[in-house]
């Protein structure tokens, strides 16, 4: 344990004068932009391919001052430095956390800490290296087809087992990465312990040309185990009714060997399940599950769009840890939007933050942040194990634009609920088609669509943050009674994200955006972002509920009345 008792951010001066500040608080971007006509060049930064635009923030020069004083006064920089460094920061745990290790470059050149550091006993360059080496190789064979299945056929669909942090990266990466995907190559994702996912990802499958990777840090995961057993069974019964092997133990052995691979920190459980460890992809207890789509956990995804592509991704990831590293805090991206967020959740007293990619690849994108934003930061003790002194963990979510802007923007743009929100969007996209014949009046023909989405993107911000008033409301000839319900407020805090494109550097360096944030918010409010204790309970309760389910008297005797009355209506209700 190396980390010393965390700062109280509530007793520090700069705490004090926001908390000031939030009292009557009173936002007026329209004033603000009309004032400084400065305000959005002063408050657009830029990390490696992503411009990120504050100026819609419910930020004054006072506010952003006092928060970067908050991250000088918590030491965000020294304790990232001390993270990248394998310092165990990860109290609970008692863990170094090295996610960053895992793309620096082969090469070596001017890093920090330099090539070669070694954290408890480890050459942490050289292992991650020999893994991705070893990940590359095996991709290559599926990709070329020199790797077959038990009859000799290449394969076609690489189905991923794992859940949470071993499901969420490689699922996210490979939906927006799919341009990249190699014609003739699929990967699905199986997930979660619910038959109906197993049953539903592989029904239509041909077992010859399937491979499964078991995906687990732990191999210890219920849900991730039962599945793989569940797909064992399917490609024996599958295999078996095909002809392709018989009920022999060496046929079976031999079968697994040619459709399964693993990727874990526990390479004996891996053999224990019938897995050949030479078939199995290592990661280390530095790498905490959400933090390890960019280890061998994203093995699927590499198969799918390949190394060349891969290094791509963790090049975009590089980038931004360097620009985390070397970028003083004031113009540092992802300080400036955890600082942001700590300002919404402790002062204005956000209870949610929205993240709205503009980029239908991106669509499992707020499903990802979910888990690396709540299961990091939604604690409640610090990390020497004293209770917060403040608000922790706002709550995540989204759906791609435009689609959300049917569904629930209303909420934010005319709720009574702060709810900032950041816009994500490419310049380029995948696919840019135009509508030729255009629609005979707003829409001409020939109209480049992407330009058409990213009006909306704009026009959103816009609306958010400028509203509409009733004078301008009355100017549309609008009915007196009909005004008020046709007012917009504005002051709806937005940050907007633009890159390029949905390249794979992009995608990482969007992901590191995000880890980085919540980096900088949990060492503010002095909580572990690495363990998630949160999660063990449920865990454990499961299997101990499981025999009650199952019909065991004593067991149902033994659970509390609520849990008992719903399991006996279970029982009824359950047909066999
Ligand atoms: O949900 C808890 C958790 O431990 C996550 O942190 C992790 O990503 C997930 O379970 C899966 O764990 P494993 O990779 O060990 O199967």
């Amino acid at each position: 344990m190396t980390e010393s008792a965390p700062l109280d951010s509530t007793s520090t001066d700069a705490w004090k004068k926001l908390a000031g500040i939030a009292e009557g608080f009173t936002p007026d971007l329209r004033g603000w932009f009309a004032d400084d006509a400065s305000r959005a060049e002063r408050l657009t930064f830029q990390a490696a391919d992503l411009t990120v635009d504050l100026s819609k923030s419910l930020l004054t020069d006072e506010v952003l001052a006092l928060l970067l004083e908050l991250a000088q006064d918590a030491g965000v920089a020294a304790r990232y430095q001390a993270m990248i460094a394998g310092e165990h920061i990860n109290v609970t745990e008692d863990r170094a956390v090295l996610h960053t290790a895992l793309r620096r470059p082969k090469d070596g050149a001017g890093l920090v800490p330099a090539k070669g550091f070694v954290v408890d006993g480890q050459d942490v360059d050289g292992d991650v290296h020999a893994t991705l080496d070893k990940v590359y190789a095996f991709a290559e064979k599926v990709r070329s087809g020199e790797w077959t299945g038990v009859t000799g056929k290449r394969i076609a669909t690489v189905v991923n087992i794992g859940i949470g942090g071993s499901d969420l990266g490689p699922v996210m990466v490979y939906e927006a990465l799919k341009p990249y995907v190699q014609a003739g190559l699929e990967c699905r994702f199986v997930s979660n312990i619910d038959p109906s996912d197993v049953f539903e990802k592989t029904k239509d499958l041909d077992p010859e040309t399937t491979l499964f990777i078991v995906a687990s840090k732990t191999f210890g995961t219920l849900e991730t185990l039962t599945n793989a057993r569940l797909a064992r069974q399917w490609l024996w019964q599958r295999l078996g009714s095909a002809g392709a092997i018989t009920d022999s133990d060496a046929d079976r052995t031999n079968a697994v060997a040619k459709h399964f691979v693993a990727v874990s920190t526990a390479l004996d459980k891996v053999a224990a399940f019938g897995i050949d460890p030479e078939n199995a992809f290592g990661f280390w207890d530095w790498v905490g599950g959400r933090y390890s789509v960019d280890s061998a956990i994203g093995t699927s995804v590499v198969i799918a769009i390949g190394p060349e592509n891969w290094q791509g991704f963790l090049a975009g990831f590089h980038a931004i840890d360097e620009h985390m590293r070397t970028t003083p805090l004031e113009q540092n991206v992802p300080v400036l939007m955890g600082l942001l967020n700590v300002w919404y959740t402790n002062f204005l007293k956000a209870q949610s933050h929205a993240v709205l990619p503009y980029a239908q690849y991106l669509h499992r994108f707020p499903a990802y942040l979910q888990q690396l934003t709540m299961e990091s930061n939604g604690k409640s003790v610090r990390w020497d194990g004293s209770p917060v002194t403040s608000d922790t963990g706002e709550i995540f979510w989204g759906e791609p634009g435009t689609n959300g802007q049917h569904a629930f923007y209303q909420l934010i743009h005319q709720g009574t609920r702060l709810i900032p929100a950041d816009f994500i969007a490419v310049a380029n996209p995948a696919h840019p088609l135009k509508d030729e014949t255009g629609d005979g009046h707003a829409v001409e023909p020939g109209q480049d669509v992407q330009a058409l989405y990213l009006a909306n993107f704009f026009a959103q911000t816009k609306a958010l943050a400028f509203g509409k008033t009733a004078d301008e409301v009355r100017a549309e000839g609008t009915a007196e009674a009909v005004v008020p319900a046709r007012v917009f407020s504005g002051n709806r805090p937005t940050t907007s994200i633009l890159a390029p494109a949905l390249t794979p550097s992009v995608v990482g360096q969007l992901i590191a955006l995000y880890e980085h944030i919540v980096f900088t918010e949990g060492t503010i409010w002095g909580i572990d972002s690495f363990d998630q204790w949160g999660v063990e309970l449920g865990k454990q309760l499961a299997l101990q509920v499981a025999p009650a389910v199952e019909g065991d008297e004593k067991a149902l005797e033994a659970q509390d009345a609520s849990t008992k009355a719903l399991i006996v209506k279970y029982l009824e209700l359950r047909q066999r």
